[in-house]
């Protein structure tokens, strides 16, 4: 473990999207590369913390020296989570898919001749964020939500923080004109319980150190730089 200001605390990261299957062979998921989350847990790292980073199906590799869990679907994740509890903050920057496929099949569907395509039916996911904000023992003292949003960013995202339930949400403008989605660049604004803090458009690295900064000033009540 890397020596600093988190030595001895326990962050929770999950990252990546979900993959809710149709059959054995397809699926249905979010667009995410896992970038900012994997950038994340690799801050929390160098900080000193433990990290344990629940991670499904992402384009990019987790980093070294964290607890990897690799899950498929948000009812795994969920799971995993849990099961990775208690922790001392957790960080919610996976793409959950909101929903699963209710009907999947056991065996690769087939086409059947008539023309007739398959009617899939569908059954909300658990919200694992708002599941571990809500939780009435045990929960983290910290709880991150992250925020993707084409438009209003700060007013859906003060909204989603109060939905939810969590500490802070981190909210980034993933409209196309932006370049953002799978690119390397974010520019987020941080809600907590003092309001809306935007933060110039730096590198998704830089953004994931700042955070954790923010992260382990809050834990330890000491600013870190
Ligand atoms: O409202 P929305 O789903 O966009 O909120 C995004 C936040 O909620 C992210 O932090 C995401 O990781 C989390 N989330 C979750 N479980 C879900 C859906 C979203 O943890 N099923």
């Amino acid at each position: 473990l890397a020596d600093g200001p988190l030595n001895g605390r326990h962050v929770l990261v999950t990252s990546g999207p979900t993959h809710e299957p149709i059959d054995p062979v397809r699926y249905i998921a979010n667009r995410s590369s896992g970038a900012q989350g994997t950038a994340l847990a690799a801050a929390l790292r160098d900080l000193g913390a433990r990290v344990t980073f629940v991670t499904g199906p992402a384009s990019v590799p987790p980093p070294e020296g964290v607890a990897v869990v690799r899950v498929e679907t948000a009812a795994q994740m969920l799971a995993a989570v849990t099961a990775a509890l208690p922790a001392d903050a957790a960080v919610f920057a996976a793409a959950v898919a909101d929903w699963r496929v209710a009907n999947a099949a056991g065996q690769k569907m087939k086409k059947d001749g008539t023309g007739q395509p398959p009617a899939l039916s569908f059954a909300e996911n658990p919200d694992i964020l708002a599941t571990i904000a809500r939780m009435a023992e045990g929960r983290p003292g910290l709880v991150v939500g992250f925020a993707a949003e084409t438009e209003r960013v700060v007013e859906h995202a003060t909204a989603k923080r109060a939905r939810k339930g969590c500490d802070w949400i981190v909210a980034n403008d993933v409209s196309p004109e932006t370049g953002i989605m799978g690119g390397s660049e974010n520019a987020v604004t941080l809600i907590t319980d003092q309001g809306a803090e935007s933060w110039p458009r730096m590198g998704k690295d830089a953004v994931a150190r700042q955070l954790a900064a923010r992260i382990a000033g809050q834990l330890t009540g000491q600013p870190v730089a």
